[in-house]
């Protein structure tokens, strides 16, 4: 109790310090089948067995109580609801998933090449050492992918991302109609760029870590979990940059109003 104690007064103060609701449990809703099932580990009865004691903890209220299983494989006992479906069809999924790796890796290249002109771009410190440090993460990950392939025994070969073309493109754009605007202004929008690469690049790489989950290879579902956290943190502290440049931004505004 202690512990949970210490762990759920962390929890709430970092939820308050990302302005979140102090019981908003990650950005996923909780599964309602995962949640509501309840493990009777204990040996039960016998020479060494422990009482196993019901109550509102796990019986009633919607409790889906499972008997030792990890001790009894019983046919008849309760089923464990687990969260992906038995392995079926694997070479179709394999193929989809390297698939989606050469997809990747064409995209995070093209990044490798983006942002150091995006970080020539920025104006503010912060922005430009946050694109600098994303700059050696994205090779890290570009590694990664290629450790990738070697694991599942396939040549590392890139498939043009036309999405990633587009959103480098736009990002192109974005530093160009920049040059023309104020420090903040020029930041901000190049931000709104950054984070819709973030967010291309985070939904390509939570499909290719369901799939390798899926597979059971979960060497390749460690590495594409690592390069996965490191885009959501990129997107968390691009959303940082932006807060703190919007106080900078409205004051100008702010002046005006008082005049
Ligand atoms: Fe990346
Ligand atoms: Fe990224």
């Amino acid at each position: 109790m202690t512990r949970e104690i210490t762990h759920m007064k962390a929890f709430a103060l970092a939820l308050e310090s990302m302005g979140k609701p102090a019981f908003s449990i990650g950005r996923i809703a909780p599964t309602p089948g995962l949640v509501d099932q309840f493990f009777n580990d204990s040996t039960g009865a016998g020479e060494h067995g422990e009482i196993d004691t019901r109550g509102p903890w796990n019986e009633g209220n919607g409790w889906v109580f499972t008997e030792s299983p990890a001790i009894q494989a019983e046919p008849g006992a309760s089923a464990i609801v687990t969260e992906s479906s038995p392995p079926a069809e694997q070479a179709g999924l394999t193929d989809l998933l390297i698939d989606e790796l050469r997809d990747i890796l064409h995209a995070e290249k093209q990044l490798t090449k983006a942002l150091p002109k995006m970080a020539e771009a920025a104006r503010f410190d912060q922005l430009r050492e946050l694109f600098e440090q994303h700059l050696v993460e994205t090779e890290n990950q570009v590694e990664r992918i290629n450790e990738c392939f070697e694991l599942l025994g396939k040549t590392a070969r890139a498939k043009p991302c036309k999405g990633m073309m587009g959103l480098v493109e736009e990002g192109q754009e974005v530093m160009t109609e920049g040059e023309e605007k104020e420090d903040a202004a020029a930041d901000l929008a190049l931000i709104g760029a950054a984070q819709r690469v973030e967010h291309y690049e985070i939904s390509a790489y939570t499909t290719a870590k369901n799939l390798a989950q899926q597979l059971r290879h979960s060497a390749v579902v460690a590495l594409l979990s690592k390069s996965l956290a490191e885009e959501e943190n990129s997107d968390q502290l691009l959303n940082q940059v932006a807060r703190s440049l919007m106080s900078v931004a409205k004051m100008p505004a702010a002046i005006e109003q008082v005049e």
